[in-house]
C-alpha cells in the first residue's frame, strides 16, 4: 500500500467513525424542527465526496459518466444529461425542444401548462419565446386539469409542458393520447416526483424529455442538482450542447447552438451515485409516511380537503398537501402560526397561481378560464413534510398538533 493509500484509507475511516459516534439525534416534541424535508446522507456520500475532490478533477468525468448510466436504468430511460439543477434541467429540456428540427417550433408558438406550478417550470418558456397557455389543476391531486387542457388548444399549440406537482402524476392515459392526436411535444417535469409510477412506468419517461431534480429538499440530493432524459437520439445530443456552452461533442471548439455553462461538478454526481442505492427505500419510506399520514388526517377532512392520489398511478409524494375548505372557520396564517410555534414547518404549495406572482404580471402569457382552484390553492394551500427523516413518533406529534389547533375553532 503506497503513503498515498493509507493516508487515504485513514481519512475515509475517520470520517466514518464521526458519523457513528454522531448517532441519529433524539425526538424532542415542540424542541425539534420538524422539517419539510432534509437530505439523508452518511459518511458513504462524505467519503465518495471527498475521493472525488482528491482524485483532482473537478469538472464533470467518470462519476458524472457513471450517474448517467445508472439513473437511466433506474428510471427506465436510454440517455440522461446530468446538470446542476432541475431549474437548468427544464431550461435544456425547452431550449432542445425548441432547436430540434423534427418539431418546429417557433417564437410565438404555444405551451400549455398549469397556472399552480413553480416558477421554472415556465420560466424556460418564455425565455425560449414560447407563450406559456396556462390551465386550472384539480385540488386534491394538484395535477393539471385534463378538460381545461383540451379548452387550451389553439393552432399554435406545439407543446405541453407538464409537471408532476407534490410527486403525484398527471393522468398520463389522456395526456399521451392528447399528444398524439394533436402532434404535440411533451416535457414532463419530474422534479417533484422521482420514483412515482403511472400503470407502472416512471413519470418523466412518457414524453420526449423528462426533468429531475436533485436539490437538498428532493427525493435524492446531490446538493444542488438534476437531469433531463430522452429516449431520442437527436435531442440528447442538442441538450448536451446547450449544457456545455453550445459545442459541438466533447473537446472540440465548434459550437451549433447560443447554449449554457449548466454543468454540475464531479463530486455532485459521486454523492448521487450513493444516493441512488438508497433511493427505493426514500420512496418506501415517503409512501408509507403518507399512508400513516393520511390516516391520523382522515378525521380532519371537514377542515381540509386531503390529497388523492390520480388513477393507476403510485405517487412519489413530495409532501403532505392539504387545503383548508371555505366553511372551516379559519385561515390559513393562523394555523400556519400555530405550526410554527410547535415547530412543525409549512409552506405554501409552492407557486400557487403563477398569474398572481409580481414577476408574471406583464409576461406574454395566456390564460384559460377563471383559475379558480389554483387561486384557492394560493390562499388555503400548504404542505407539510413525509421525507424518510420522519416517523411514526413525529407524525403522531404532527397529527395531534393539528388537532389541537381544530379543538380551539
Ligand atoms: C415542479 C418543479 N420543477 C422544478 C423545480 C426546480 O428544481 P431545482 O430546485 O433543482 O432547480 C422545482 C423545485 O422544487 C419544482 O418543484
Amino acid at each position: 500500500m503506497s503513503e498515498e493509500e493509507r493516508l487515504r484509507t485513514e481519512l475515509y475511516g475517520k470520517i466514518t467513525e464521526l458519523y457513528q459516534k454522531r448517532g441519529k439525534a433524539r425526538f424532542e416534541p415542540g424542541k425539534t424542527l420538524i422539517r419539510y424535508c432534509s437530505p439523508i446522507f452518511d459518511d458513504q456520500e462524505v467519503n465518495a465526496a471527498v475521493e472525488s475532490l482528491l482524485d483532482g478533477w473537478l469538472g464533470v468525468g467518470k462519476a458524472a459518466a457513471k450517474f448517467e448510466e445508472e439513473f437511466c436504468k433506474y428510471v427506465g430511460t436510454t440517455k440522461l444529461v446530468l446538470t446542476n439543477s432541475g431549474s437548468s434541467a427544464n431550461l435544456l429540456a425547452v431550449s432542445a425542444a425548441a432547436n430540434h428540427n423534427g418539431f418546429k417550433i417557433s417564437k410565438g408558438d404555444e405551451a400549455i401548462t398549469p397556472a399552480m406550478t413553480f416558477p421554472s417550470v415556465i420560466n424556460p418558456l418564455i425565455q425560449n419565446g414560447i407563450k406559456p397557455v396556462l390551465v386550472d389543476s384539480e385540488i386534491g391531486k394538484y395535477a393539471i386539469s385534463t378538460t381545461e387542457m383540451e379548452k387550451a388548444l389553439s393552432e399554435r399549440t406545439k407543446m405541453v409542458m407538464l409537471p408532476h406537482m407534490m410527486g403525484n402524476p398527471c393522468d398520463m392515459d389522456f395526456i399521451t393520447e392528447f399528444c398524439e392526436e394533436n402532434n404535440l411535444l411533451l416535457v414532463e417535469d419530474s422534479c417533484d416526483a422521482l420514483g412515482a409510477e403511472y400503470r407502472g412506468k416512471k413519470t418523466g419517461t412518457f414524453g420526449e424529455l423528462g426533468t429531475f431534480s436533485f436539490y437538498a429538499s428532493h427525493h435524492m440530493s446531490m446538493g444542488e442538482g438534476g437531469a433531463v432524459a430522452t429516449d431520442d437520439e437527436e435531442m440528447e445530443p442538442i441538450v448536451r450542447s446547450f449544457r456545455d456552452w453550445g459545442r459541438i461533442g466533447a473537446g472540440q471548439y465548434m459550437y451549433n447552438h447560443i447554449g449554457y455553462n449548466l454543468k454540475p461538478i464531479d463530486l455532485q454526481a459521486a454523492m448521487g451515485l450513493i444516493q441512488l442505492k438508497r433511493l427505493g427505500w426514500f420512496v418506501k419510506k415517503r409512501r408509507e409516511n403518507f399512508k400513516t399520514l393520511y390516516e391520523g388526517f382522515k378525521a380532519m377532512e371537514r377542515y381540509f380537503m386531503l390529497p388523492q392520489a390520480t388513477k393507476k398511478s403510485e405517487p412519489s409524494w413530495f409532501g403532505f398537501p392539504l387545503t383548508i375548505r371555505d366553511d372551516a372557520g379559519f385561515k390559513r396564517d393562523e394555523l400556519s402560526d400555530f405550526l410554527w410555534k410547535a415547530n412543525i414547518e409549512n409552506r405554501p404549495l409552492l407557486a400557487g397561481n403563477i398569474v398572481d406572482q409580481p414577476a408574471y404580471r406583464k409576461a406574454d402569457m395566456k390564460v384559460i378560464g377563471n383559475l379558480k382552484n389554483s387561486e384557492k390553492v394560493m390562499h388555503d394551500g400548504f404542505f407539510i413534510g413525509l421525507y424518510p427523516g420522519i416517523d411514526e413518533e413525529i407524525i403522531k406529534y404532527v397529527v395531534s398538533k393539528f388537532k389541537e389547533f381544530l379543538a380551539k375553532q
